[in-house]
């Protein structure tokens, strides 16, 4: 199998948020915005593994910034790494008042999507091709972070 590279895969997903996704503050519920990020980030492991995915793990959702009604909201999608059958992928969100184009990074998360089969069996993904030092330092920071994810998992 043929390795990709990270451009190949990456995605960006952009909603305007509408009042039925905020509270009578008119502030943005973080699970929507948990959602979304799920959404983005399950289409870049589709576009690597060109399979169907599902999630196994959302970890280090941060909230920095509210964000409110009325904002556009984009969900960046790319690999950070590959193993055997699992990729982790790296979201960025940014909010954009579309009024006075001030635009802040709100969220980052990073989750882990397995491929799998036609029997819900992980399935092999193609390697992941960094090719920029950033790529490559991510990727490294990435292998890490899911080699720990397998410690736990081995001790539970
Ligand atoms: C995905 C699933 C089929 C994997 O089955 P499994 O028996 O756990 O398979 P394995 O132990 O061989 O793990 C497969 C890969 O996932 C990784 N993995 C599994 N659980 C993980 C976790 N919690 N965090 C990080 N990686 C994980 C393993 O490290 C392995 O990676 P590798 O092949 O790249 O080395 C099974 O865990 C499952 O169906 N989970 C539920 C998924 C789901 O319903 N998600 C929510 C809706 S989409």
């Amino acid at each position: 199998m043929e390795g990709r590279t990270i451009a190949e895969s990456r995605v960006t997903l952009g909603l305007m948020m509408g009042p039925e996704n905020a509270n009578a503050l008119g502030n943005v519920h973080g699970g929507v915005i948990m959602k979304y990020a799920d959404e983005a980030g399950a289409v870049a492991a589709m576009r690597h593994a060109r399979r169907p995915v599902v999630t196994v793990a959302i970890d280090s959702l941060t909230f920095l910034e509210p964000i409110t009604v009325g904002h556009l909201v984009t969900f960046q999608a790319e690999l950070t790494y590959a193993g055997r059958t699992s990729m982790e992928v790296r979201v960025l969100v940014d909010a954009e008042d579309p009024i006075t184009g001030r635009r802040t990074r709100t969220n980052m998360a990073y989750l882990v999507y397995v491929a799998i089969d036609e029997n819900h069996r992980p399935h092999p993904v193609p390697a992941l091709i960094p090719e920029t030092p950033e790529e490559m330092q991510r990727f490294e920071e990435a292998r890490l972070r899911q080699q720990r994810r397998k410690q736990e998992r081995a001790e539970k």
